[in-house]
């Protein structure tokens, strides 16, 4: 424990991500999916003092990355491999009271690399809690709130309690349990229960409400149920447990259908790591993630691939998406190096059972899911283990079914051709023909879908994850149409590409497993028995630059950019998931003269787009059959592009887009004027480089200098530019096609936050933002 006693110690807030400030090395172990970032050894050490003695402290951590060990006062508490559980320890047997000061120690082990196939980051990268709770109370995770009837007049909810007596004698307790709903009380039970000295005892109550508000996308009404533990008539304990009630089932033949009403998932795929501030939990950050993706029509976000922070799961409760809940990228068989597998078999109970009963109180949790492309699929082994995880999901959640998302489950020597699966011809996956799992959930494979009622007819289906289309935020190719396979096979190693590892924004590149985003939607939309898709990805993600390897270090598959810009084929799925009127136009209008240029629109409420070209019509179009979007084929002439959409002949939308001058200043946009002085809030705030007429220019690539006065601080700048090194962390960035990002955060002052935005040759521009 060398290091304990070293001077150098760094103050800092939690959570903390040591990662996301290090610097971007090609020999860095972490390699191409860690995104070229510094892994490593931490520690972490904070004092505090606990007045009452004769309470219970145990301290909680959401989630430490990785191999983390804990000690209090030089007392071990214990060591916990996976980087994304929560887990408690008691503290109270190793406390000083009365003023003293207790010390806390926490090592951080991220040295063993490659561990991960995305960026995982690293340190005490999410909440850590300090409980204090009397010696009778409900457990930590300890209550498990289910609603097995109901229907519009009533509801039934079964309240278990886990109820801990830590007394060395035997305790009499009322248990006084009460349902919730905006802040007031509607209904509530108590009993009387005796408690054994130092035992565990589970109680369940049961009441039934009048009325109940559902829970569903649009309106994610939320109860509380509230647990008081009374002894001689004093309150001891409170513990609140937020659920919802509905109900939801995956049909056959009409896929899924939450309250009665068949709902489509259209869910995407997150990574946890949040762009720019790396991995380091922030509520707001999550929030406006969430945001985006709800105005893009999305409905369902897959954990990808691994138990989420909590705040993750509450704001879906909040917001209304459903959520699958996924545990684990691996078993026992690595795909890195250092991964879980190497602690699977002592760990892998523990973690699974802890995240289940962490997380099962959550009405947007629909499907648990026990794995991703897991080697052992193709093995029988895998169909062991899958029965195994899945007895200790049902051992404590009978409420939900559980899929694996399985890799296509036919061995398909080239996923380029059409699969009907024929048995004969070619092995099944024995996970999937097992039926082990309530819900066949494979990863792309999309020319396999329609044939699924044929090939599993028992056992419903979901597209666990889809597309992996490729795309730079603001740059373009032509033709648009001619589709890109990009590598051109899993195994082959791509040597394509454009030297300043650029990829079309054009719906026409595509990794070779994958799909353009409008194939996969097309089909999940034509059939009902169809229950949804996942997108690979909502966001990009730090981490696996496929095609490209260094000097690129994050994703282009996300539908937005690492800054938080939505890439075009955003509003594909906004005109097709949202019922706001759309019109997009891509791409930009500053192009060589006489070039020929290919318009793309995509829109909906409209029968017809027209396009103008400085006032003289381009034509008239329409989609015709299954389209997502219309093209017309013209040559530049610099000027107005300008797009018209009509329903029956009335115009719905128009939009213009304007061949732009010189870069000449900085237009600043922040999601939020006004944030809390709570030190933790942000607003992010879209720096766009225009013109003299406030145009964007679409190719500016100027390097930007941030500086920041008042009451907060500069936490991230962005681009979007997957191969950008800079610093996530830094006071410049090299903007990318016209954008950049920068995120502040309010220290607790109340106050103002002035962002100063310059760059050489540009108007220098300043934005205030209000903190109170
Ligand atoms: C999938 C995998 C994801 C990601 C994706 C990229 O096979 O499940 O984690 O690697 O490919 O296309």
């Amino acid at each position: 424990m060398a290091a304990v006693n070293s001077e150098n110690w760094r103050e800092l807030d939690l959570p903390h991500d040591w990662s996301i400030e290090g610097e971007f090395e090609q020999d860095h172990p972490a390699g191409l999916g860690g995104g070229y970032l510094p892994g490593g050894m931490g520690w972490y050490k904070k004092t505090f003092k606990i007045q009452d003695s004769s309470k219970l402290t145990s301290i909680q951590f959401d989630g430490v990355y990785m191999d983390s060990e804990v000690w209090v006062n030089g007392e071990y508490l214990g060591k916990r491999p996976n980087g994304y559980i929560s887990f408690d320890y008691d503290l109270t047997p190793y406390l000083k009271y009365d003023g003293q000061e207790n010390e806390i120690l926490v090592k951080v082990d991220n040295s063993k690399q490659p561990n991960s196939r995305w960026y995982s980051g690293s340190g005490i990268y999410r909440h850590v809690w300090l409980n204090t709770t009397n010696k009778l109370h409900v457990a930590n995770w300890g209550s498990f709130v289910t609603t097995p009837i109901v229907s519009e007049d009533s509801a039934a909810i079964s309240i278990e309690s886990m109820i801990e007596n830590e007394y060395p004698v035997s305790k009499t307790a009322t248990i006084e349990t009460s349902i919730l709903f905006n802040e007031a009380e509607i209904s509530s039970t108590e009993e009387n229960f005796s408690f054994e000295a130092n035992s565990i005892k589970n109680i369940q109550q049961r009441i039934t409400i009048e009325t109940p508000q559902l829970w569903s996308i649009d309106t994610p009404n939320m109860y509380t149920a509230k647990t008081n533990i009374i002894i001689d008539g004093e309150l001891v304990d409170s513990y609140k447990t937020p659920f919802g009630i509905r109900t939801f089932e995956f049909d056959l033949d009409k896929g899924f259908i939450l309250n009665g009403e068949q709902l489509k998932i259209k869910g995407v795929c997150l990574h946890h790591d949040l762009g720019p501030l790396g991995a380091a939990v922030n509520t707001r950050a999550i929030e406006r993630q969430l945001e985006i993706m709800k105005d893009m029509g999305v409905n369902g976000i897959r954990t990808a691939h691994n138990p989420p922070t909590p705040e993750l799961l509450d704001l879906c409760d909040r917001m209304g998406f459903v959520v699958m809940d996924e545990s684990y990228d691996m078993w026992n068989n690595t795909k890195t190096k250092y991964d879980y597998a190497n602690y699977w078999n002592e760990w892998h109970k523990k973690d699974l059972e802890d995240f289940i009963i962490r997380d099962r109180n959550h009405p947007s949790i629909i499907i648990w899911s026990i794995g991703n492309e897991i080697q052992e699929q193709w093995k029988e082994q895998g169909v062991r283990t899958a029965r195994e995880l899945k007895a200790i999901v049902r051992e404590l959640d009978t409420t939900r079914p559980i899929t694996v998302a399985m890799n296509p489950p036919v061995n398909m020597p080239d996923a380029n051709v059409t699969t009907q699966f024929d048995t004969a011809k070619v092995s099944l996956n024995p996970v999937a023909a097992s039926g082990v799992l309530d819900i066949i959930g494979y990863n792309y494979a999309h020319q396999t879908y329609e044939h699924h009622q044929k090939n599993f007819p028992e056992t419903p289906f979901i597209a666990t994850e889809t597309t992996s289309g490729l795309q730079t935020r603001g740059y373009y190719e032509f033709p648009s149409d001619t589709l890109k396979i990009w590598p051109v096979r899993w195994d082959i190693p791509f040597d394509g590409g454009n030297p300043d590892h650029t990829i079309s924004a054009f719906d026409q590149v595509r990794v070779p497993w994958g799909s353009l985003h409008e194939t996969t939607w097309k089909i999940i939309k034509k059939h009902d028995f169809l229950s949804g898709m996942f997108i690979w990805t909502g966001f990009d993600y730090i981490g696996e630059p496929t095609p490209y390897t260094w000097p690129s270090r994050s994703s282009y598959f996300g539908v937005v950019d690492l800054a938080g810009f939505p890439k075009d084929v955003y509003y594909m799925y906004q005109s097709e998931w949202t019922d706001k009127d759309v019109l997009h136009l891509l791409p930009h209008w500053n192009w060589e003269n006489g070039q020929s240029v290919d318009v793309w629109a995509y829109y909906n409420n409209a029968d017809e787009v027209e396009l103008f070209v400085n006032g003289k019509s381009q034509g008239i179009r329409k989609k015709q059959g299954d389209e997502l979007h219309v093209m017309w084929r013209i040559p530049i002439e610099a000027g107005t592009l300008k797009a018209v959409s009509r329903k029956a002949g009335k115009i719905v939308l128009e939009k213009e887009v304007h061949t732009a001058g010189e870069a000449f200043g900085l237009k600043l946009t922040p999601d939020r004027e006004t944030i809390n002085a709570d030190g933790k809030d942000l607003s992010f705030i879209k720096v766009e480089i225009v013109d003299d007429k406030g145009n964007l220019v679409p190719r500016a690539k100027n390097q930007l200098n941030f500086s920041v006065e008042g009451e907060g601080k500069i936490v991230g700048v962005a681009s979007g530019d997957p191969a950008n090194h800079e610093s996530f962390k830094g006071k410049t960035h090299k903007a990318l096609n016209g954008k950049c990002l920068a995120i502040v955060q309010a220290n607790k002052n109340a106050g103002a936050i002035e962002l100063t935005v310059s760059g050489e040759g540009l108007k220098t521009n300043t934005i205030s933002i209000t903190t109170k």
